[in-house]
């Protein structure tokens, strides 16, 4: 049984501070991937409550520096990976170039292809999202999908499939690799990342994390089964802007 005596030491040996911040920080310089091998990184939002919407979207949880970092760590992938819930719901397009972009992606086309996640394909093709994408965008989705929505799909979008009833993340990913995608950015949603997750395949997580309470109903930035085997990652860095945090977690294992 614990006793008071038991109660652990203060581990001042461990913990340090990470606030006052030395100096300016080049998130550039702090954010840039691993060059060689695949790198599988997500970005997500959260309010200091653990809430990943606000008002069903992801926008409103960020500020500046975050829509800044967000379009950042595009121009550093070679592919985005998104769900369907999240293209449907925050009205997806294709990636922009962006002028934070500047020497990130010599010998790279020049904009990052959108990767969408879905079982049903239930997508509008006729939107921008695949109608003026200038790399094509890629639709990831089981063999077993619908196969009419499987054939429109093919009609105006590039189509991966793996797995049967429900894609197979790990294969998936090994297709997108297999085609030059190596460094991946996931987007979330929350169930898309929560089946990378329990896949095994998150190299890296980017987490900002936004000086809001919001309590409701909202996801967290995982929403999936409880993982049996959770993952335990590494804090890489914590940078701040005006009451954000930016965390950079990597796996450590
Ligand atoms: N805070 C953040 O950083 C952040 C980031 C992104 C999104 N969000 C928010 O999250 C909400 C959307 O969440 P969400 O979890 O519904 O969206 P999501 O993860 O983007 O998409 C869910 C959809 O992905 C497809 N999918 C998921 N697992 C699959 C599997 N194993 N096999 C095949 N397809 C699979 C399904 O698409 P089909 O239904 O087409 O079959 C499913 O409905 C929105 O409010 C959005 O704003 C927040």
């Amino acid at each position: 049984m614990d006793t008071l005596d038991s109660t652990p030491k203060t581990p001042s040996d461990t913990v340090r501070t990470l606030s006052p911040l030395p100096g300016p920080a080049d998130f550039a310089e702090y954010y840039a991937p691993p060059e060689q091998g695949r790198h599988l990184r997500a970005n997500m939002v959260a309010s200091l409550d653990g809430a990943a919407q606000l008002a069903g979207l992801a926008g409103g949880l960020g500020n500046p520096a975050d829509r800044f970092l967000f379009s950042l760590l595009r121009g550093f992938a070679d592919v985005v990976i998104v769900g369907a819930g999240t293209v449907r719901a925050e009205g997806y397009g294709p990636v922009p170039p962006d002028e934070s972009w500047e020497g990130l992606r010599e010998g790279l086309p020049p904009v990052p292809p959108l990767a969408i996640v879905t079982r049903t394909l239930d997508l509008d093709f006729d939107a921008p999202v695949f109608t003026e994408a200038v790399a094509p965008t890629i639709v990831l989705a089981p063999g077993g999908a619908p196969p009419e929505r499987l054939r429109a799909a093919r009609e105006h979008a590039e189509v991966i499939t793996a797995g049967e009833a429900t894609l197979d993340f790990a294969a998936a990913v090994a297709e997108l690799e297999a085609r030059g995608h190596r460094r991946m950015l996931c987007e979330g949603g929350p169930s898309v990342l929560s089946g990378f997750v329990a896949a095994g395949l998150l190299d890296e997580l980017c987490l900002t994390l936004s000086p809001l309470l919001l309590a409701g109903a909202a996801k967290r930035i995982l929403n999936g089964p409880p993982l049996p085997d959770p993952d335990e990652l590494e804090l890489a860095h914590a940078l701040q802007d005006d009451g954000f945090l930016f965390l950079r977690y990597t796996r450590s294992r």
